[in-house]
């Protein structure tokens, strides 16, 4: 079982657990992610949701193999179907990062409503370096939070950022040591189980409101250039790259 789902007190809990590699995504994890989050709107008993890795490592993105053999081909791929989910979700999502977070891994926490990291805690969208754009809103929203020269530090150089440069650019809440991390979050999601739930979810919506026209502009611009590149010669590049443990080589492009 890849992706772990359980409603406990008011908070469903989705916990990424594919440590063996490393929690990187697959298209059956995104649409057990989807199906989890899509039932949470409809779902009295959930107040919140709870997004988490494992101890030493959040994600470390898609699934690089998936990327080479089945490349999202359409907006119901599974990997769309996620992150449409966790845009749509009415309910508060909370973030804990333990660990590594990187490329839709920190993607998605720019779309979550709090984010708790750890101390050792690393973020890092290295998407150019993959010969891959920016993804999901990415593009727009990361520029917004931080100015465009710090962006470019992260989308355009790929750096990767601690969880301190994480809470500082505005991608994170807080910091906290990596053994706190889970249960802090655990705890902000808990409190909306004290709050009133339809004025929770009109606030959530009216946060949303103002940019979501043109951020699902954005997002459908990046995918269709997106998918172009996951074709490209220098992503495959890349990729087998990362699977011969060498680095890529982009010289000949
Ligand atoms: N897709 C597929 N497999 C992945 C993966 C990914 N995104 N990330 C890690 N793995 C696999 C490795 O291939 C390795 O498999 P193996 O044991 O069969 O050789 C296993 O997970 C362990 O990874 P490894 O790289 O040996 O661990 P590490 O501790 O040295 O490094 C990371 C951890 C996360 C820094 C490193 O795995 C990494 O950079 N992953 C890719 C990140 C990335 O570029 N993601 C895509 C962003 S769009």
């Amino acid at each position: 079982m890849t992706i772990k789902t359980a409603t406990v007190n008011g908070v469903l809990t989705i916990e990424i657990a594919r440590p063996e590699k490393k929690n990187a995504l697959t298209r059956v994890m995104y649409q057990a992610m989807a199906d989890a989050l899509r039932a949470a709107n409809d779902d009295k008993a959930v107040r919140a949701v709870l997004i988490q890795g494992q101890p030493d490592i959040f994600t470390s993105g898609n699934d690089i193999e998936d990327f080479m053999s089945s490349p999202p081909r359409d907006e119901d791929a599974p990997v769309f179907q996620f992150m449409r989910a966790l845009l749509g979700c009415e309910k508060p999502v909370v973030a804990a990062v333990n660990g590594a977070a990187i490329g839709i891994g920190t993607t998605m926490l720019l779309h979550c409503d709090f984010v708790y990291v750890a101390d050792d805690a690393r973020l890092a969208m290295p998407f150019v370096s993959l010969g891959l754009v920016p993804e999901f809103g990415s593009s727009l929203v990361v520029p917004r939070l931080m100015g465009h020269r710090r962006a470019a530090e992260k989308l355009l150089l790929g750096d990767p950022f601690t969880g301190e440069q994480a809470a500082e650019c505005g991608i994170a809440n807080a910091v906290l040591p990596a053994a706190e991390v889970v249960n802090h979050a655990r705890r902000v999601a808990e409190r909306f189980n004290k709050l009133a739930p339809s004025a929770v979810r009109e606030s959530k919506r009216l946060m949303q409101a103002p940019d979501r026209e043109q951020l699902m502009a954005v997002i459908k611009t990046e995918a269709e250039i997106f998918g172009a590149r996951l074709r490209s010669p220098e992503a495959m590049e890349a990729f087998q790259a990362f699977f011969q443990k060498r680095q890529p080589d982009f010289s000949k492009f």
